[in-house]
């Protein structure tokens, strides 16, 4: 561990007994002092339990861990990503430069742009000369989540094709899409959206798609009905995808990461090119100020640091994200894959057990429905979990008594959280003794409020690329690898081993337990 490393460590544990309560009543001035700009995102952190003396020395820990030179690297290209031998270039597919990889994105996305227009004009139609009403998403992962959270979330600029996801495996999935929508085979356009062309649940889906194509319209129509968004172009083509219909990124660019790159078509077909490329400049305009901003200023990079200094320094292993905007209600599925899979690692760069804590656990659930659910053991449950709250002004045109108490009641949670309610307090409300310490809520809930004016494309694209920004600088300072997931590579290997036993085929190679389930399973009807 640095030096740097146990002086933040040395200050956690001197400050371990700070209260939010003495902080607050002790500097009037510390909502100013912790909060920052980051374009139109405004970042408040003063409810999380950090000193100006801890903050300063977290910066520091920023700055030894060589956060500036890694930005730096990873905009140059460089192969951050060492496990895999590959650059991180998710900052390319949205820049206007003219790097290699920027111009090959470029020239990507705007492939995927002029198609998308073509099948919304209706000049690229369905075998039957039917114009596409319904696009339907095959993906899983890195090649869904993202696409999701953009669809919902640009939900009002929909003019065009409306897009559905299937991601899961299960039939139900596919056909419920399927069915539920009416939709039908001569207006659907698929996109398989996989990387590598190879995931077995994806292709699994795909091709009970092709089938539903091919049986109502024959074989000859399959080519005129899928798309495929990947980087193994070659693996599409041999899927029998057509080669004007593969749109393509790259192996520098991870799932998890690739929401900018072309795997974003449903939503270009949905709501069109210049929404999409309205989304690409709100990314590129977080990446200019992260690459621009002193540390100290740097609100991805304090956010990021502030997430080290809770896993790390103060043991909570539990990361709520709760968006107060139903547009952004599948953020925190997003963010859990974003963050768990780039960080939920115990292995340094170079190989070493890491010493302390990595990752929280991320999870939640859009506020309204969270604050009649789990947010009483957030007030008052035994663990330590942080929160982030994220929420929207403007979320739409109408109903502004609404929206008002929406943001209200974000207010009220994270004042609840930091300031709680003692003792005293609730004896003062008239609450009788007995029933006194069922009322209480301890506070001092570290948590954040991460809010903008509006949501529509420019703004949504700031936000993502703000938590792409605070993974990746996570990643750094624990010295882990942030673009490789190595852990789930086990589990595809053992699905492919135990599938067999599912058909009856023996094999002796399983423990007792899988032996017994899927004894169980032969067994049912
Ligand atoms: O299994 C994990 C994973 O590799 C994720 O990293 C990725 O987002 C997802 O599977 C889907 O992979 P692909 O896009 O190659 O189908």
């Amino acid at each position: 561990m640095s030096a740097q490393w146990q002086v933040v460590e040395k200050i956690a544990r001197d400050e371990s007994n700070l209260s939010l309560r003495h902080l607050f009543a002790g500097d009037p001035e510390r909502g100013q002092k912790f909060s920052l700009f980051c374009n139109d995102i405004f970042f408040d952190f003063s409810k999380q339990l950090v000193s100006e003396n801890g903050l300063k020395a977290l910066v520091g820990l920023a700055s030894s861990a060589g956060v500036q030179e890694r930005f730096q690297e990873m905009f140059n290209g460089a192969e951050l990503n060492v496990t895999e031998h590959r650059s991180v270039g998710h900052v390319h597919l949205r820049s206007e430069g003219d790097s290699s990889m920027a111009v090959a994105a470029r020239e990507q996305t705007e492939r995927a742009i002029e198609l998308a227009e073509a099948i919304r004009a209706a000049r690229i139609v369905g075998f039957g000369g039917h114009a596409f009403s319904a696009i339907v998403s095959i993906g899983i992962g890195g090649s869904d989540l993202g696409n999701v959270l953009v669809a919902d979330a640009l939900e009002g600029w929909c003019n065009g094709p409306r897009c559905y996801f299937v991601s899961s495996i299960d039939p139900t999935h596919l056909d419920t899409v399927l069915t539920r929508n009416n939709l039908s085979p001569e207006s659907t356009l698929f996109v398989v959206a996989s990387k590598t062309f190879t995931t077995s649940e994806t292709m699994h889906i795909a091709n009970r798609a092709r089938d539903w194509i091919s049986d109502s319209l024959g074989i000859k129509a399959v080519p005129q009905h899928f798309v495929a968004t990947t980087a193994a172009p070659k693996v599409a083509a041999e899927w029998g995808i057509a080669n004007d219909r593969i749109l393509e990124f790259f192996d520098w660019v991870g799932g998890r990461f690739s929401v900018s790159s072309v795997i974003g078509f449903p939503v270009i077909v949905s709501c069109g090119g210049e929404v999409f490329r309205e989304f690409l400049r709100g990314m590129a305009v977080t990446d200019r100020y992260v690459l621009t901003t002193p540390l100290a200023q740097n609100a991805p990079v304090i956010h990021a640091l502030l997430g080290v200094w809770n896993s790390s320094m103060r043991n909570h292993s539990s990361l709520a994200v709760i968006p107060y905007s139903h547009g952004l209600r599948r953020f925190p599925a997003f963010l859990q894959q974003l963050q768990t899979e780039s960080n939920g690692k115990s292995v340094t760069v170079d190989g070493h057990q890491v010493p302390y804590p990595t990752s929280p656990a991320v999870w939640g659930e859009p506020g309204p429905a969270a604050q009649h659910s789990f947010f009483q053991m957030l007030h008052q449950g035994t663990n330590k979990i942080c929160t982030d709250f994220i929420a929207v002004k403007r979320t739409s045109k109408i109903d502004e008594n609404g929206q008002r108490l929406l943001f209200a009641s974000m207010l009220a949670q994270s004042a609840a959280l930091a300031f709680g309610k003692t003792k005293q307090e609730v004896a003062a409300d008239g609450v009788s003794e007995s029933l006194v310490g069922h009322r209480v809520l301890g506070g001092n809930k570290p948590n954040s409020c991460i809010v903008m004016p509006v949501l529509n494309a420019f703004t949504l694209g700031q936000l993502i690329a703000f938590y792409e920004h605070s993974v990746a600088v996570q990643g750094w300072i624990w010295n882990i690898n942030s673009f490789d997931q190595w852990g789930v590579e086990l589990g595809k290997v053992l699905t492919a081993k135990i599938e067999p036993v599912l058909m009856g085929k023996q094999s002796a190679e399983v423990d007792s337990s899988t032996a017994m389930l899927a004894d169980w399973y032969l067994q049912q009807g």
